[in-house]
């Protein structure tokens, strides 16, 4: 069986952008694989420094993946900062990691063409974990050999350095110590639309959240922007925020039975987002009451994440000893 592992970065509360284009297919893969997945806290450091904050998204998002299906029978989830291999490996690994390497970095040329672009110093505001994020990065995976590596496409370029350094690693020692991962995309992960259409994103203002109550669902459902038609217009269903988001909570009769009556006309838009909301509440009711039982435990969260890293530090452990006998130091 092939082992997948995935990193989360805790965000908070995930909306149904994050649902349908991470936790579901990640979660998906618990079928056909050996899963880990652990919430990556130090790498959430770099850009939040707010110990209250950075404590609740971390509960926050465990609770999220939990209560969307993850089985901690099955799969690990664990906590990076309790596995202290990670950073470990990833000292080891600054050692075969080309500064240019992180040069070319897509985060952090971004942040330098941001800077450039506002006449501040390419520098400005780019601390030493950003610019190695990366790095530790390619210590998460690499500590457990994992053969798949499941993430958005703004993450490949990350999967491939860790395979990069994983390389020049190997081929100084001539071993094959690291085992190379792969990268998987989820698919139509970048395809899911928020209320006016662009993509969903926090930062756009325009998610519609998980965990909502059925009534806030209800609302912000109506709020997403349609164009004029009126009620007896037929109307496209492939050109509508609307069905795109039906389609991923409906079953196949139930698509086919909407876009009849978006052909047809007689039917209007609040029609359709009261169809929506109907069966996105459906979907989401149970997800939302797992979460809000698992937030009123969080000892029980807690409890989890300890039981996760238990079991990943003796793999931990074993992998970084192999290692420093690798390099000679052990
Ligand atoms: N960088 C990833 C993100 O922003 C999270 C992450 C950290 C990760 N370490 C990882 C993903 C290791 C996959 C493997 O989403």
């Amino acid at each position: 069986m092939k082992t997948a592992l995935t990193g989360i970065k805790p965000t908070g509360t995930p909306h149904i952008g994050n649902y349908l284009g991470a936790i579901k297919p990640a979660l998906e893969l618990s079928k056909s694989c050996e899963t880990r997945y652990f919430i990556a806290d130090y790498h959430a450091l770099n850009t939040c420094k707010d110990a209250e904050e950075l404590r609740s998204m971390t509960l926050e998002i465990a609770a999220a993946w939990l209560a969307c299906g993850l089985d901690p029978e099955k799969s690990l989830i664990y906590r990076q900062s309790s596995i202290p291999q990670t950073f470990e490996l990833a000292t080891i690994l600054m050692a075969f990691t080309p500064k240019g390497l992180m040069n070319r970095a897509h985060a952090y040329k971004a942040m330098l063409q941001s800077n450039h672009e506002a006449n501040r110093d390419p520098d400005d505001g780019v601390n030493m974990g950003l610019f190695t994020y990366p790095i530790l990065m390619a210590a998460d995976i690499l500590l457990f050999d994992p053969d798949l590596v499941p993430v958005g496409s703004d993450q490949f370029q990350h999967v491939e350095m860790a395979v990069d350094i994983a390389q020049s690693f190997n081929y100084v020692y001539q071993t094959e110590g690291l085992k190379l991962p792969k990268a998987l995309a989820h698919e139509g992960a970048e395809t899911v639309v928020g209320l006016d259409g662009r993509k969903m994103s926090k930062s756009y203002g325009n998610v519609i959240p998980l965990f909502a109550g059925s009534k806030q669902l209800r609302k912000t459902i109506m709020k997403i922007v349609t164009n004029s038609q009126g009620i007896e217009e037929p109307k496209n269903p492939d050109e509508c925020n609307i069905f795109a988001l039906y389609k991923n909570f409906a079953t196949e009769e139930q698509i086919e039975a909407l876009k009849v009556r978006y052909l047809a006309g007689g039917m209007g838009w609040g029609h359709a987002k009261q169809e929506l909301f109907e069966r996105m509440d459906e979907v989401l009711t149970p997800f939302r009451e797992r979460y809000n039982e698992l937030m009123a435990n969080q000892d029980y969260i807690h409890q989890i994440l300890r039981e996760g890293s238990e079991k990943a530090i003796p793999l931990a452990e074993k992998k970084i000893k192999e290692l420093r006998r690798i390099i000679g130091i052990d």
